[in-house]
């Protein structure tokens, strides 16, 4: 119960990463509010937690919207009272286009950025005035590998992953005095789409810890970082990858490749 007490905001909740937090979370003793763009999956999750007896409540909002993310502040101060920790979990990957796709255009790039890195803004904004004035609070981001490797096809989502990191270290810097504490998550290969077993094994093959991760596998860092147990903790990126950014080539492509390794008894 490492976040007794507490009222935790879980972005982009209804699914994937979002949902695993928002769970571990509420079963850590916090309130969780599941926001998520789809009204159905939020109210699902929120119902979930509920049933297992923790508490929850689900405000549905576009986190690229300045007036909907205003209405779901206003909503959590009013009906709980305060705001203790912000996941900034909610994104938007695809559409995946090549660079010089006719339809990587300005509105492509701009709905990704407006998602991922405005999205993350305001919500950190509204959230780091009211911690600022309420003896400060938490605030977890979440980052891409592509921001600091590049994935093929993913130029806009590749830069607003790196636009959260580097906002990340400003805001830490910005919001340390006040105690807010900014940090941000970086997942690696995390099955939050249902791959095909096939998939599943084809990209794990080139992860270091030999299998892609589960959306749980983000919760308990999620958790650590929310914690007291980070107290000392802030302007962090902690990967979570399975060692996938450590390699410097895949797997498959290594000159010292795994079938050289030493069979152990
Ligand atoms: N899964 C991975 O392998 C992986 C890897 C690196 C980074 N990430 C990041 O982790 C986060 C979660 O990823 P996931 O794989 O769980 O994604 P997901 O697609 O499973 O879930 C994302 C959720 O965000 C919601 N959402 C989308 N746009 C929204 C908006 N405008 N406002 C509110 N909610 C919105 C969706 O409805 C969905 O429920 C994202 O920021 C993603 O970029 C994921």
């Amino acid at each position: 119960m490492r976040l007794e007490g507490k009222v935790a905001l879980v972005t982009g909740a209804a699914h994937g990463i979002g949902r695993a937090i928002a769970r571990r979370f509420s079963a850590e003793g916090a309130h969780v509010v599941v926001n998520d763009i789809n009204k159905k999956g939020g109210e699902f999750v929120k119902q979930e937690i509920v049933e297992s007896g923790a508490r929850a409540s689900a405000i549905p909002a576009d986190v690229s919207s300045k007036s909907q993310v205003d209405a779901m502040f206003d909503q959590v101060f009013d009906q709980l009272g305060g705001l203790h920790i912000l996941v900034n979990n909610a994104g938007l990957i695809s559409p995946m286009l090549h660079f010089l796709d006719e339809n990587a255009d300005e509105k492509w790039w701009q709905k990704i950025i407006n998602v991922n890195l405005t999205g993350t803004y305001l919500c950190a904004h509204r959230a780091a005035h009211h911690m600022a004035r309420n003896g400060g609070g938490v605030i977890i981001n979440m980052s891409s590998g592509g921001a600091s490797r590049a994935h093929r096809g993913f130029a806009a989502y590749d830069a607003s992953k790196g636009g959260i990191e580097a906002l990340t270290r400003a805001m830490a810097l910005d919001l340390g005095p006040y105690g807010i504490r900014v940090n941000t998550l970086v997942p690696g290969s995390i099955d939050t789409s249902d791959m095909t077993s096939e998939s599943r094994e084809k990209r794990g093959e080139n992860i270091p810890l030999g299998r892609v991760g589960e959306p749980e596998e983000m919760a308990g860092p999620a958790v650590f970082l929310a914690s007291d147990d980070a107290s000392y903790v802030t302007g962090h990126v902690l990967t979570v990858d399975g060692g996938m950014l450590s390699q410097q080539r895949s797997a498959t492509a290594d000159i010292f490749p795994l079938s050289k390794y030493p069979k152990l008894l």
